[in-house]
């Protein structure tokens, strides 16, 4: 049975079957990396032969679940990227390979090689037919840099005003405690990554499917942005954990909706939400 705005605590290899073929829109995969790290499960404990065997497994379940229209992003780091790629681009078409600078300070570090501070995400379709709205992702100029392109051959253009392509090197910060979103995961990605790969590459009221949700950061840029979802998460621990995530945007995005309304009752409603929000 098909359900859509569902987070499934399970495993998504036994679950992805489920799914109607051709239904997915995008799929945002952020596995375990193969580098043992503790999800308090061995999933991240597998040798590299099995890692790789599993995760061959996983995406050709996944593959066929996507729309034609539809496409993938998914972190990997350096270690397995090659192979992974490789096993992809026999199935999709590989439309990028994103550096992710996760803006590391440089402090000592590696002896023995050059310190690796980026992890690498893989962006692919399904077909050359694929969703990718540029316009809602592109970077704003700043007024400095507008009015530095002031010479006739810049005049009109459009990315002038819109703004760039966010390119294929993404420095954003990873998460510190310092930050108001943060978790208690070990490998949460921070919502401006996720909302970016959320608002270019699926259509209002489509369908996100995120099959290792881990803190729920997929999930929650869904309800952000206005997107359907479908994930799982195989540690009840962190399942809980984007329950009460949920819980949160659910009602930031109330607040917020009612902060956009300039009637009186958008204005009831967001004077009592924001007493409720300093209660919490
Ligand atoms: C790299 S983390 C995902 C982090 C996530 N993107 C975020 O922003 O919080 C991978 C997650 O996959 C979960 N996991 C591992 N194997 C799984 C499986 N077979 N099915 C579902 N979840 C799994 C782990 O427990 C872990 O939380």
């Amino acid at each position: 049975m098909f359900e859509i705005d569902k987070i499934y605590n399970d495993d998504a290899l036994c679950r992805m079957p489920d799914l109607p073929d051709n239904s997915i829109d995008l799929v945002i995969a952020d596995p375990p990396y193969g580098l043992g790290k503790d999800y308090g499960n061995d999933s991240d404990k597998l040798s590299p032969h099995n890692y790789l065997k599993w995760t061959e497994k996983w995406l050709s379940l996944v593959i066929p679940k996507i729309k034609n229209t539809g496409s993938m992003f998914i972190f990997t780091t350096w270690r397995f990227n090659p192979e992974i790629f490789s096993f992809l681009k026999t199935k999709m078409i590989m439309l990028n390979e994103i550096i992710w600078d996760r803006k590391v300070p440089s402090m000592g570090g590696s002896t023995r090689r050059f310190s690796s501070v980026h992890d690498t995400i893989g962006f692919f379709a399904k077909s050359k037919n694929y969703y990718f709205d540029l316009d809602a992702v592109r970077i704003p100029y700043d007024a400095e840099t507008k009015k530095a392109r002031t010479r006739s051959i810049f005049i009109g253009k459009k990315w002038l005003e819109v703004g760039y392509n966010p390119k294929d090197v993404w420095t954003v910060s990873r998460l510190h405690r310092i930050h108001s979103e943060r978790e208690d995961h070990p490998t949460q990605k921070p919502l401006e990554i996720i909302d970016r790969m959320v608002l270019s590459c699926s259509p209002e009221d489509g369908v996100v499917l995120d099959p290792f949700a881990g803190s729920g950061t997929t999930v929650i840029s869904c309800i952000l942005n206005s997107r359907h979802y479908i994930a799982y998460e195989i540690n009840p621990e962190y399942f809980q954990m984007i329950l009460n995530r949920i819980e949160r945007a659910d009602s930031e995005k109330i607040f917020d909706n009612c902060i956009d309304r300039n009637d009186e009752y958008g204005e009831y409603l967001s004077r009592n939400l924001s007493q409720v929000n300093l209660i919490e």
